[in-house]
């Protein structure tokens, strides 16, 4: 389970190399990428001689001036980076994304589905609570359209592409209370305003991608598709995903514990070059492991079932026909 001192160790004494793999001639998305992890990871494929890098960003302006800033750093060539619009809140911005992927893209090797929030008000965007929305389904609903996309590169080009989304160790402490309901009833539970439990909200989507990771590597074969889908967890990090909160407990908190956005984006860039051993794996600190908790045996494959038994028509009732991989 989560310990203390085992977080105290990990952010404090593990070291996490500068990413190595080559990038040339790839294309890689990485959504959310106008700042924190995101921007990070992206300036780095760039560094490592991605040919095209797209920012998917909701705010386009903030798009471009990130664009500016890994241009600057980096000295690639100005057509390089390219910021397209997409906002994770709808599922109008979600689908326009994919299709322009489909059919602006001539090949897509690398998908970090990197966009996520933290909440700690309840709030609903497409009938869901909003982390539900941006972390769960758009999330999910962007990996199933953008996979064939994904699978096509892979056999034109002869080559493994890589699909990796944001888990975190703090599934580990995810009480989710919500699972406790009759069957089908999970979603409905997390969108229920009077019992949601915000404080637990990003622990429980982090818990759900890591087990919705590992439900679609079985739904997308490796050996079938080419594609390595996996989930990262880059540690804590500084980034704007604690916005919400402040205070000089949380500042003091960063000091003490937190790896640098940059250091913490290393591990996103690992993940997204993993090797096919990684497939349907979460890979905290670039390393597969074996899952604890509610997440462990009987119950996690009971779990995943479950949250996949739920998800599965969702998506299907967003896009007819987009889980059929
Ligand atoms: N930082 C950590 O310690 C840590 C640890 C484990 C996992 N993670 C995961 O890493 C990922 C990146 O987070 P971060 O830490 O870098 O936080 P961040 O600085 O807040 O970055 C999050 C990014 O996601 C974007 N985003 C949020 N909602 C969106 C939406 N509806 N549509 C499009 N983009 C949206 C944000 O855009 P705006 O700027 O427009 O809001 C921002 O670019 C998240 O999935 C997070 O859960 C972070």
């Amino acid at each position: 389970m989560f310990s203390p001192f085992w977080f105290i160790h990990r952010q404090l004494f593990v070291t996490i190399d500068k990413p190595t793999a080559s990038f040339t001639g790839k294309t890689v998305i990485v959504t959310g990428s106008n700042q924190g992890l995101g921007l990070e990871a992206a300036r780095w494929i760039t560094q490592l001689g991605a040919t095209r890098v797209i920012l998917a960003c909701r705010n386009v302006d903030k798009g471009r001036t990130a664009a500016t800033s890994i241009r600057n750093s980096t000295q690639c060539s100005p057509e390089t980076i390219d910021v397209w619009a997409l906002d994770m809140s709808s599922y109008a911005s979600v689908q326009a994304f994919s299709e322009r992927v489909k059919t602006e893209l001539p090949r897509l090797d690398c998908l970090l589905a990197n966009a996520g929030i933290m909440a700690t008000k309840y709030n609903v965007t497409e009938n869901n609570e909003e982390t539900i929305t941006t972390n769960i389904v758009s999330s999910f609903l962007l990996g199933f359209l953008i996979h064939p996309k994904l699978a096509e590169t892979a056999h034109k080009f002869n080559t493994e592409t890589h699909l990796t989304f944001p888990g975190s160790e703090l599934y580990k402490v995810a009480k989710f209370k919500e699972r406790k309901v009759p069957e089908g009833k999970i979603f409905a539970t997390l969108n229920s305003k009077e019992t949601a439990n915000m404080s637990d909200r990003y622990n429980v989507s982090k818990l759900m991608t890591i087990l919705l990771v590992e439900k679609m590597g079985e739904l997308a074969p490796l050996g079938k598709s080419g594609v390595i889908i996996n989930a990262v967890c880059p540690g804590f990090c500084y980034s704007g995903i604690t916005r919400e909160y402040s205070g000089f407990a949380v500042s003091m908190f960063h000091k003490m514990f937190a790896r640098e956005t940059e250091v913490g984006s290393r591990l996103l860039v690992d993940v997204s070059s993993a090797s096919s051993a990684s497939h349907g794996h979460y890979l905290p600190d670039g390393k597969i492991v074996t899952l604890v908790g509610m997440c462990k045996g009987k119950e996690g494959q009971e779990l995943k079932a479950r949250l996949w038994a739920e998800l599965s028509p969702k998506l299907e009732g967003i896009h007819e026909g987009v889980t059929k991989l």
